[in-house]
């Protein structure tokens, strides 16, 4: 059995003897007494226990209190004790945090500074996005802003380039990390009763919250091809291995309002680990992935051993808590036809940053010599799956693009959906919600402004 191998710090660690779901955030604090990094919510949404990830793919910013050990195996870490020069020469972000007094009680303040050196290291200078993930409730963003913007400039130190030569060509660790599709699909059909593990943004908080045990499990990390991503002429094919973040990358150029509903999808930490595919099989009314597929007529790839079957993605979602999925199955790829983008996509959430959708509403519809040909509506938050409208679509084709039609159609939501109430949000909010985005989407292809941005810095 190999153990999982990786740098910390520029250091290289081997762990034999630990559960594969062990959090990093757990061993490093408790088993390497390496406490610089904290723990606040463990559940992915502070940012205190930021770390940064490296591998061939460059540097990434990752919360370590919902990431596994297995997921880190040949790759390298720096946690913010690693952020400093061997010398003691302070990193750029921390000099810029100390000139622009951007900590108080300094709580959150490890997690900042890895966050920032990771965007540092990127090139990356939109503050706001980079920097949503991660709470501060003493010192406020202003200076902490500041302090990212002082140091943008500043070139990247050397001791921060990872040399990940000697992690080339480990043997998997003892846990199950298959190395292709291939492998994972041979493994899970003789291990059917398994857990699968994507990014672990969903499956973090069974262990920390739920002190779930899942095992046996498989890792779906190191499955490279399942990270695929091919366009033709007809399709987008994505693998369901790629995350949220090379989502939002790949899709700004054919749909850019799915992408921009994709900046508000979680933090970069969240987005960094989630996948897609774990977004679509964990089956949530309230994703914000699979409205928007759904919408562009996605089709859901299935592979159980060598058998494959592709369905119609809102075909999976039978009812809340089940899908169309066997033991032993899983979620291969999604794939989207080429179409002209008439997408858009609202999400309404009490947060603009870093929050789940109340309410999602995607909508898609072509209107040919002002008369709709064809719509196709998806939303998130109103029942107990993602779910197409189709009443309201129905209500809307071979009809006039005036606004008696969408007048007409709106009350067509009240036969498509029964929304509940919960914290959230009221059923009633949700049903006018979505009516106001039916009203909104029409307005909004009329020519008129109704982006409101709320909460700009
Ligand atoms: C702080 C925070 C903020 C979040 N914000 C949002 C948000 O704004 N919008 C949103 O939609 N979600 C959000 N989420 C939820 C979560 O990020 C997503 O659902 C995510 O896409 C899950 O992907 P994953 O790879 O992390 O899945 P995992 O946690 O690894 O797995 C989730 C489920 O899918 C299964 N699974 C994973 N991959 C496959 C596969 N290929 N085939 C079959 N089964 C599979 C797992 O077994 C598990 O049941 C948030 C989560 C956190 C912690
Ligand atoms: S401790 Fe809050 S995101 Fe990890
Ligand atoms: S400095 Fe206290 S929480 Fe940020």
């Amino acid at each position: 059995m190999s153990d999982i191998v990786f740098h910390l710090n520029g250091e290289t660690v081997r762990i034999g003897d630990e559960p594969p779901t062990r959090t990093f955030l757990d061993w490093l604090r408790e088993r390497r007494g390496l406490t610089g990094t904290k723990e606040g919510c463990n559940e992915g949404d502070c940012g205190a226990c930021t770390v940064m990830v490296s591998d061939a793919n460059g540097a990434r910013a990752l919360n370590a209190c919902i990431l596994f050990l297995p997921q880190l195996h040949g790759k390298a870490v720096r946690t913010v004790e690693g952020i400093a020069g061997p010398n003691g020469a302070l990193h750029p972000v921390q000099d810029a945090m100390i000139t622009h007094h951007g900590s108080q009680c300094g709580f959150c303040t490890p997690g900042f500074v890895v966050s920032m050196a990771t965007a540092h290291r990127n090139g990356a200078t939109d503050f706001d996005d980079q920097l949503a993930g991660n709470l501060c409730r003493c010192t406020g963003y202003a200076p902490i802003i500041r302090a990212a913007e002082a140091a943008a400039d500043a070139p990247v130190p050397d001791w921060m380039a990872d040399d990940l030569a000697d992690l080339q060509g480990l043997d998997a660790p003892g846990v199950a990390l298959p190395q292709t599709v291939e492998e994972l699909a041979d493994w899970y059909h003789a291990n059917p009763d398994a857990t699968l593990i994507g990014g672990a943004t969903d499956v973090g908080l069974w262990v920390t919250k739920g002190l779930r045990d899942l095992e046996p499990i498989a890792f779906l990390g190191a499955c490279r091809d399942l990270q695929n991503i091919t366009v033709t002429d007809d399709d987008i094919q994505i693998g369901a291995g790629v995350t949220i973040t090379d989502l939002g990358a790949l899709i700004a150029a054919y749909h850019p309002d799915f992408a921009a509903m994709i900046r508000r999808y979680g933090s970069v930490q969240v987005r960094n680990a989630a996948t897609i595919g774990g977004n679509i099989a964990n089956g949530s009314p309230i994703g914000d992935g699979p409205p928007a597929l759904i919408a562009l007529g996605a089709t859901l790839h299935l592979r159980m051993g060598k058998a494959q079957r592709a369905i119609p993605l809102e075909d999976f979602f039978i009812e809340y808590g089940q899908q169309d999925r066997q033991p032993g199955e899983f979620v291969e790829a999604v794939s989207l036809p080429r179409q002209p983008d008439n997408l858009k996509c609202y999400k309404l959430s009490k947060r603009f940053d870093q929050d789940i959708s109340a309410v999602c509403g995607c909508f898609n519809v072509v209107i040919t010599d002002g008369t709709v040909t064809a719509a196709r509506i998806a939303f998130g938050g109103m029942a107990g799956t993602p779910k197409r409208a189709a009443n309201v679509e129905r209500a809307l084709i071979g009809r006039a693009w005036t606004q008696d039609t969408i007048n007409a159609a709106a009350d067509e939501f009240a036969n498509d959906y029964t929304p509940l109430s919960d914290m959230r949000a009221s059923a009633d909010y949700r049903m006018n919600a979505a009516k106001g985005m039916l009203h909104r989407y029409f307005a909004e292809h009329t020519g008129h402004q109704t982006r409101v941005q709320e909460v700009q810095a």
